[in-house]
């Protein structure tokens, strides 16, 4: 079962006033919303009830959600936080040059910032609560994502499982954590969204912002949301928008894509810790983690979060122009890493 969350905090009145001219207010209200949210647990719910009936499941076979680790041992806790000597003496200038970026990278974000509305937005979460897209186990999963070229990406036109196994053997190689490792390793499986319901790559890959408030400077091609419409919703178009000061990332609808996707998709079915499902929630968050925006929006736990989503990105960035392994080497090692955080081996995507 999913948290509930409640993305809009506000709304906009229309009040008459004295001089009869109309007034824009904001009154305190996310009703509507979670009330759309509360009605998507029903259903899920019912349809659940209907299945297990059907299907006459024992109760026996109901699974639990797994309880997430904590990161409490002290030793864990420095060795993930400790910088990278593997990437020391990266010269960090030649990735993400947008600028260069080929026509590909360019139309990519064009399309994206036209059509990451909140309409949009409340619609596909809608859609990620109502279905199963697919059961199956994580190795699977990213055997099938194997087909799949990111047209986002300006730094690497390598095959995705390629990408997962650099980043998770960098990782590896700087001694980190096993959970960390695993993040590397799963990290872009939610762009498997793209053979479910996505409308394009758009939906599905890329740097992500929050909409439902103004889109800032920070966020890469920025120029391109002029054909947005909601720049022109007052309700969307100022600093906070439908959000408040520092309520907390968890109640910013960030543009959906596979870091959204993935990160319900690994709360809901393992038991990484809190850090593990931040870098996988926002490691495309980069005019967050990469530029300092939006620290209006950030509460304490999200400062630090911030931190393991830094951590983080050096190995999906940096790792792109490592060797490429073979797969069916480390095949046993990642499947065994799987299974330790995945205990129910199939999952629902
Ligand atoms: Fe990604
Ligand atoms: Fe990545």
């Amino acid at each position: 079962m999913h948290t509930k969350e409640s993305y809009a905090t506000t709304k906009i009145a229309k009040e008459d006033t004295s001089d009869s001219r109309e007034k824009i207010t904001k009154t305190k209200e996310g009703r509507l919303l979670e009330k759309i949210d509360d009605d998507c647990l029903l259903i899920n719910q019912i349809k659940g009830d209907f299945n297990k009936k059907r299907t006459n499941e024992s109760s026996e076979n109901v699974t639990t959600k797994p309880e997430h680790h904590e990161v409490e041992d002290d030793e864990e806790e420095e060795s993930w936080r400790k910088q990278s000597e593997y990437y020391k003496n990266i010269d960090s200038k030649s990735f993400r040059q947008y600028e260069l970026a080929c026509d590909r990278v360019k139309q990519f974000y064009e399309e994206q910032h036209e059509k990451q509305t909140v309409a949009y937005n409340i619609q596909a979460r809608i859609n990620f609560k109502t279905k199963v897209r697919a059961k199956m186990s994580v190795w699977e999963g990213l055997e099938k994502l194997n087909r799949l070229l990111d047209e986002s990406d300006p730094d690497t036109e390598l095959s995705q499982i390629d990408h997962a196994l650099q980043t998770a053997q960098a990782i590896r190689k700087d001694n980190k954590p096993r959970w960390f490792q695993l993040v590397g390793l799963i990290h872009d499986l939610g762009k498997l969204l793209y053979f479910f319901d996505s409308r394009g790559q758009w939906d599905v890959v890329g740097d992500t912002f929050p909409v439902g408030c103004k889109f800032l400077k920070k966020i890469i091609f920025s120029e391109s949301f002029k054909k947005n419409p909601d720049i022109l919703n007052p309700l969307y178009n100022t600093k906070y928008g439908i959000y408040s000061k520092h309520c907390g990332l968890d109640k910013v609808m960030l543009s959906w894509g596979h870091d959204e996707y993935m990160y319900h998709v690994a709360k809901n079915s393992s038991t990484l810790p809190a850090e593990a499902l931040a870098m996988i929630r926002y490691h495309s968050f980069y005019p967050w983690h990469h530029e300092g925006a939006y620290s209006y929006l950030m509460n304490d736990h999200d400062k630090e979060m911030f931190e393991a989503v830094r951590a983080f990105n050096v190995y999906d960035l940096y790792s792109k122009i490592d060797e490429k392994y073979d797969v069916e080497e480390l095949k046993e090692y990642y499947k065994d890493l799987i299974d330790e955080y995945f205990p129910s081996k199939i999952i629902d995507f």
